[in-house]
């Protein structure tokens, strides 16, 4: 994306800027000069015109070539972005597993690959780029000797060939530098085709108007879903009150995130209707939808900027004491206090000068900020120590009061009070209902309430009793 959005952009705007009114001046000087050597010496003009052709056949030939590399060349050059990106981002895991050494072949190997690409590529131009670059401006070639043996019969005068020589110089280099412009072409529309087609992705389906839902109870009808051909969620539906406190469960895997994300309209789904207080949420515009969620995804994502306007996010126009109130409900105020620069602290690239915990509390913040009538938490206390889990279950709880609440939780203990708790598995909607309904009527919440039960017993201990240890 980075590749297309700014290396390409910017050769296109090159190509543009210089392509198209230095080309043309380069092309208008030799038909400016040919129109003056025509009307002068007919004979000796088209003499001067005799390499011409060769040089441009050597120069079509070239460009026939690199024609049919250019997909194989911006493959590999793209190749080569993407392993310098995934190396840099997966430095830690590189380092952590020792694959050091494996990780950096794969990086050489696809520099090396271009490398190796571009010159084969180059190498096959050079004779051609050799042949017309010393025809084309070798306009004397013919007219020189011919021209001279014209003069002598009779058929010119001196002056005329003098004069036709000293414009042949001045046509040579505007040639070449037109033509080097033409083979620009090629790439230009080949990147003008790429940018079309990813511009061309089919976007979210949305209109202008505003929300006018009758309330905020929320409905999935029959919704199915994919990120590529296989569906991760099916034909799901179910109905959430308004003002009540609703919870997601199900393995790793099972659909939550993707379920969240629909509602958020991240996505459009692949078949069934998702709607809020009876208004389709394709029947209005993304932004009012987004007036009504506060959603807190799995993964924290910080701008790097202050902590403070980090959290400002969640409303534009919120005073300094509001965003301080936020972070003080998010349970912030113990490591806000502890940072150096406080709440004014930058947060870093993509928020890395915080850890996992701080971020989510950020996050945590802002949505409290945003305080919409709708709420998403997706695993927002999964980083949380044990004090701070409690604290902050607290705060949410508050938070909440008479709010449409969604809470995604791996930790069954802290959504057994929910109203109406959803099992998903393998994407599919396998029961709902409150706790106790549920441990009676669904096998995969007892399973996961057994699990959950039997992880909150864990402890390590240092060997011996086997059924207390972490082994378990
Ligand atoms: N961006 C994506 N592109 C393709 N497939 C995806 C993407 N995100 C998730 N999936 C797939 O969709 C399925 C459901 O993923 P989802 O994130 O909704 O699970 P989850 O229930 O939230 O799991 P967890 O509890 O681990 O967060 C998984 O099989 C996953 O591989
Ligand atoms: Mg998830």
């Amino acid at each position: 994306m980075k590749k297309m959005f700014i290396d390409d952009i910017e050769t296109l705007e090159l190509l543009l800027a210089h392509a198209i009114p230095e080309g043309i001046g380069n092309l208008c000087i030799p038909i400016i000069i040919y129109v003056v050597m025509f009307t002068v010496d007919w004979k000796l003009a088209l003499l001067s015109l005799v390499t011409l052709p060769f040089g441009m056949l050597a120069m079509g030939i070239m460009f026939g070539i690199g024609g049919k590399q250019m997909d194989a060349y911006y493959g590999s050059a793209q190749k080569m972005n993407n392993t310098i990106i995934e190396y840099i981002n997966g430095m830690e895991v590189v380092k952590v597993f020792n694959r050091d050494g494996e990780s950096y072949k794969k990086f050489e190997k696809s520099v090396t690959n271009y490398r190796d690409f571009t010159l084969a590529w180059f190498k096959t131009c050079w004779p051609w780029m050799s042949i017309y670059s010393s025809l084309i401006p070798c306009i004397a070639f013919a007219t020189l000797p011919v021209g001279a043996y014209l003069v002598l019969q009779g058929y010119s005068t001196l002056s005329h060939l003098v004069l036709i020589l000293c414009l042949t110089f001045a046509i040579g280099g505007p040639i070449l530098r037109a033509m080097s412009f033409v083979g620009k072409f090629p790439q230009l529309s080949y990147k003008i085709e790429e940018l079309e087609k990813m511009m061309g992705a089919a976007p979210l389906i949305q209109t202008d108007d505003k929300f006018h839902g009758n309330d905020y109870s929320i409905d999935f009808k029959d919704v199915s879903f994919a990120y590529k051909e296989d569906d991760v969620l099916h034909n799901i539906s179910l109905h959430i009150q308004q003002g009540t406190m609703n919870a997601l469960v199900g393995e790793s895997g099972s659909g939550k995130s993707s379920l969240a994300k629909l509602l958020v309209h991240f996505y459009d789904v692949k078949n069934g209707i998702i709607s809020i207080g009876n208004q389709n949420i394709t029947k209005m515009s993304v932004e009012s939808l987004n007036e009504q969620i506060s959603y807190v995804s799995q993964e924290q994502f910080l701008f790097n900027m202050s902590l403070m306007e980090n959290i400002r996010l969640g409303k534009k126009n919120a005073s300094d004491e509001e965003v301080l109130e936020a972070s003080h409900k998010a349970q912030c105020d113990e490591f806000l206090n502890r940072i150096q620069g406080g709440i004014m602290a930058m947060a870093g690239d993509s928020g890395k000068q915080l850890s996992g915990g701080e971020r989510q509390r950020i996050s945590l913040a802002r949505a409290i900020l945003k305080d919409a009538p709708i709420i998403v938490l997706d695993e927002a206390t999964a980083f949380m120590d044990p004090e701070n889990e409690e604290k902050m279950n607290q705060a949410i709880a508050e938070v909440i009061k008479d709010k449409t609440v969604i809470v995604i939780a791996h930790r069954l203990h802290s959504i057994v009070n929910a109203d109406c708790i959803f099992v998903l598995k393998e994407g599919y909607l396998e029961d709902a209902g409150t706790h106790n309904e549920l441990l009676f009527s669904s096998k995969e919440y007892l399973k996961l309430w057994n699990i959950a039960q039997e992880s909150a017993k864990w402890h390590v201990s240092a060997g011996g009793e086997k059924n207390d240890s972490i082994n378990e």
